[in-house]
């Protein structure tokens, strides 16, 4: 194809070119290099991001970098719970970090959201963390890395975190607005889908990670994940899920039950159900919900949650199947000239003002708010090859390569159908050309496909 030679060539020179050294050695990737005279934090190396370029770099069988972005964010992790409101959680590992030159001496200064635009927290880090951490094992082999002291406690630190509860008797995590890729206000505090799947591949990169040569501690810590992952797995495949059928039973809900066996367990009120969704989801066709919470159900399709679910088996394979045919029947409003929008669709009007205070970024259509980001690509590569259906992985490959590197690989598309580089992107984004590399690495040797994808639960 045309694309094989020049536009990776370029993803990879953006790459090297954002390349970060620390001590001598690659440490990560910075998040655009074009960042113009205001750079914000674009110039730091992001967890979330890096997990892109981390996994282009792991299929391209460079395994050093990676390692030692893992051992530098392992270090920035807090190791210690204060009572001080203004020290991270013990486990939190940083939104990013970046590398300060003083007297000759280097060190790594972190943001865990104190700075951040919107002092957001990054909920995902520490997941997105242990997911490069197994696909790190997976692809080096290094079972010296998984043994070591510091890898096991980094661990654990997250999972008391993470385990513990906060607050609700259920088994998805309360976060607050912002806490993942969509790190702006938008409507996604509660428990937006995004963050649950990622919580729940987390949990079982750290099982098996805590399983090479398990210690007793170890053992204990996988049962509390085997107990979380089973609650997790039944409520998100019954509670998240929607297809026709399950539309149809919510279109009948009663009101006002009180106990266990009851059907409208969040009290719904059907009117709060958009008109959209009723013609939206074909015969056959499913996805899981964009967040659930007390008299909420936020309809709205999150790509990201939607097929991590499918490479993770957190959707068993009917759902799996039911995913894909709904991207393909709404392919125009989905992928349309740039693979993929965020999240479907976009607010607008009172409710834009309402839900993301007015925010001039996240217009309708545009950035988080119904943008289409290019990082995603190899999200939707991976998918489409774990269910063997070319067609899909070819065709948006396709449209990505066309666009990408003549539009200097923007940070995300606007638009209702992703035809407008976006307003304020950033161009030479990072993760960006790091989606398109791993996506099409992906294409190439499909069995690479192993590193990411996780076995249905038995
Ligand atoms: C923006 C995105 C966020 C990303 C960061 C760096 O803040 O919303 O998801 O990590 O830019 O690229």
């Amino acid at each position: 194809m045309g694309y094989d030679t020049k536009t990776i060539a370029q993803a990879w020179s953006i790459l090297d070119q954002a390349t970060v050294r620390y001590q001598g050695a690659d440490v990560g990737t910075v998040a655009a290099l074009a960042t113009g005279t205001n750079a914000v934090n674009y110039d730091q190396i992001f967890t979330r991001d890096f997990f892109v370029s981390g996994l282009a770099f792991l299929l391209a069988g460079k395994h050093e970098i990676v390692k030692n972005f893992l051992c530098a964010t392992s270090d920035l992790q807090q190791t210690e719970n204060s009572k001080s409101c203004f020290q991270a959680p013990r486990g939190l590992m940083p939104a990013s970090f970046k590398v300060i030159k003083k007297n000759n001496k280097e060190s790594l200064v972190a943001d865990f959201g104190e700075k951040a635009i919107g002092r957001v927290t990054p909920v995902d880090s520490s997941l997105w963390w242990l997911l490069l951490m197994r696909m790190y094992l997976k692809a080096s082999g290094d079972k010296a890395i998984a043994a070591e002291d510091k890898t096991c406690s980094s661990i654990k630190r997250i999972l008391d975190h993470y385990l513990i509860g906060h607050f609700e008797l259920i088994p998805t995590l309360l976060v607050p607005d912002g806490a993942f890729m969509i790190d702006r206000r938008m409507g996604m505090y509660g428990h937006p889908l995004d963050i649950e799947v990622l919580f729940d591949a987390a949990l079982r990169a750290s099982r098996e990670i805590l399983g090479i040569d398990a210690s007793e501690d170890d053992k204990k810590y996988i049962e509390c994940i085997n107990d979380r992952i089973r609650y997790l797995v039944d409520h998100m495949r019954a509670d998240y899920w929607i297809d026709p059928s399950r539309l149809n039973s919510i279109y009948r809900y009663e009101n006002e039950q009180f106990g266990d066996e009851i059907a409208n367990k969040y009290n719904i009120h059907v009117p709060s159900i958009p008109s959209w969704v009723y013609q939206w989801i074909p015969e056959n066709s499913g996805y899981f919900l964009g967040n659930i919470g007390p008299g909420r159900m936020d309809f709205r399709f999150l790509t990201m949650g939607n097929l991590l679910a499918v490479l993770t088996s957190l959707a068993e394979k009917s759902q799996r199947n039911k995913i894909l045919n709904l991207l393909e029947v709404n392919w125009e409003a989905l992928v349309g000239n740039m693979p993929i929008k965020l999240c479907y669709p976009a607010v607008e009007g009172k409710e834009w003002h309402m839900l993301t205070g007015a925010d001039g970024k996240n217009t309708a259509w545009s950035y988080h708010n119904g943008g289409n980001w290019p990082t995603l690509l190899w999200l939707l590569i991976a998918a489409a090859v774990k269910m063997n259906n070319k067609r899909i992985a070819t065709r948006a490959m396709e449209i990505a390569a066309k666009r990408l590197a003549a539009d200097d690989w923007p940070e995300y598309y606007d638009g209702q159908f992703g035809n407008l580089v976006g307003k304020a992107a950033r161009k030479k984004q990072v993760w960006t050309a790091a989606g398109f590399i791993a996506a099409h690495s992906i294409m190439e040797n499909p069995d690479k496909i192993n590193l990411i994808i996780f076995d249905d639960e038995p």
